[in-house]
């Protein structure tokens, strides 16, 4: 079975009388193990489709299956449950609850499903992503790169099904953002299955298989 499994999928925002297609018509599958890119101009639709995938938006038409189920079909908290733990989200921006530790802020998506941290299993994950003398640390302590190692770690401690990145180096200086692709990269040779989006197309030359969208169209 893909992981991802996207039909038939579009999103017009409408603004007035103008409309616009963020996303027109995509087909296409990811299967489990997989690392591809999303790239594309400004304003191509990247974000809209990996909104789409993580069911943090809703389609116009069409459908998304994540491990077989069809995420535009589920009501308001199957949804939630799904995004939850099917889908490790990794934001620009990094998205880290400035009031909460590295730790807290990784441990977050378990407190919501009222489930216990396994100290091994976050002990893992800090490791692989270095963050083990960080996690008393607030995200205002930290570089941007650890944020978003913390971002990664958050992303992955409920074992989702896929990571989706959306421009995950575009807060960061070179250096920076080349760790964190060598992080990805790394992660999918553990097995993770990764939805990178980027603009830069050396890092989207590193991965296997790219995507590229040009108004709302894959090609
Ligand atoms: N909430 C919204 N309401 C109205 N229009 C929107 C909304 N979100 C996105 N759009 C429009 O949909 C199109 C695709 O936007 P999207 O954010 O997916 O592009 P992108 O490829 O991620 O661009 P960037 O590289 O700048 O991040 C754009 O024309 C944008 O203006
Ligand atoms: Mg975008």
């Amino acid at each position: 079975m893909n992981t991802v499994e996207v039909r038939n999928l579009s999103k017009v925002f409408a603004q007035g009388e103008y409309k616009v297609k963020a996303v027109d018509n995509v087909t296409f599958d990811i299967a489990k193990g997989e690392l591809v890119s999303v790239t594309g101009q400004s304003g191509s639709g990247k974000t809209t489709l990996l909104n789409l995938i993580g069911g943090i938006e809703t389609a116009t038409e069409g459908s998304v299956y994540i491990d077989g189920t069809d995420i535009c079909r589920a009501d308001e908290k199957e949804l939630a449950r799904l995004r939850r733990q099917k889908i490790g989200y990794v934001f620009q921006d990094f998205n880290l609850i400035p009031i909460l530790t590295v730790e807290e802020n990784i441990i977050m998506p378990l407190l919501l499903d009222s489930k216990k941290a396994d100290r091994e299993e976050l002990d893992r994950i800090t490791r692989f992503l270095g963050l083990e003398n960080r996690l008393t640390h607030l995200p205002s302590q930290l570089s941007g790169g650890q944020k978003q190692r913390v971002a990664i770690a958050r992303a992955l401690i409920n074992h989702p099904s896929i990571i989706l990145a959306d421009e995950p180096t575009g807060n960061l200086d070179r250096a920076m953002a080349d760790e964190i692709m060598r992080l990805l990269l790394d992660l999918n040779r553990e097995g993770i299955t990764v939805l990178l989006v980027t603009h830069e197309e050396r890092y989207a030359d590193m991965c296997p298989r790219k995507l590229v969208i040009s108004d709302g169209h894959i090609s």
